[in-house]
């Protein structure tokens, strides 16, 4: 039987402090689910349903927000993160190719995981505070930045070598 999720001491202070700010629980559902998902790195079945129990909502409500928000994720994290910053700097200078190399590379979509575990990613709408170096992502909270196709391979082989053995017919 799976162990049921629980915040944290310090992430139910900031729970109580997030559900202050809104009229009614169910209101604070999104602000509630980052924080899980900050906790957790993800969030997991028993998460959903804690969240729906604390949040007074039923469960499949809580499940429809998280898998229509690319930025919740349902899959744990993988051995490697990426986020690719989609704000308006890096959106101008070509994120939209970064995402598109990525979705190739890795064979999966933003918020999922590779099967071997190793990296998962997601795109980020909100600026990560490096606009000089768009288009930018951050590799395991390291910003990487001017990022071209080939710069990106060059980090992904670094990270996963056999990953680019796998897509070298598929450039
Ligand atoms: Fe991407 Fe600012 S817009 S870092």
């Amino acid at each position: 039987m799976s162990t049921p999720f629980q915040l944290s001491a310090e992430n139910q202070e900031r729970f109580k402090i997030i559900i202050g700010r809104y009229p009614n629980r169910r209101a604070a559902m999104l602000p509630i689910l980052h924080l899980i998902q900050e906790q957790q790195g993800y969030i997991s079945p028993e998460a959903e349903e804690y969240a729906a129990r604390e949040l007074e909502v039923p469960v499949v409500e809580v499940r429809e927000v998280v898998s229509f928000y690319s930025m919740l994720s349902t899959a744990p994290p993988g051995r490697h993160h990426i986020k690719v910053c989609n704000s308006l700097s890096c959106w101008v200078c070509g994120s939209s190719g970064i995402t598109e190399h990525l979705r190739k590379r890795l064979g999966v979509e933003p918020g999922e995981t590779t099967s071997d575990g190793e990296i998962s990613w997601e795109v980020v709408p909100d600026c990560l505070g490096a606009c000089e170096l768009a288009p930018m992502i951050q590799l395991d909270g390291i910003n990487q930045g001017l990022l071209t196709p080939e710069k990106l391979d060059a980090l992904l082989a670094e990270i996963c070598p056999a990953l680019l053995n796998h897509k070298k017919g598929d450039q």
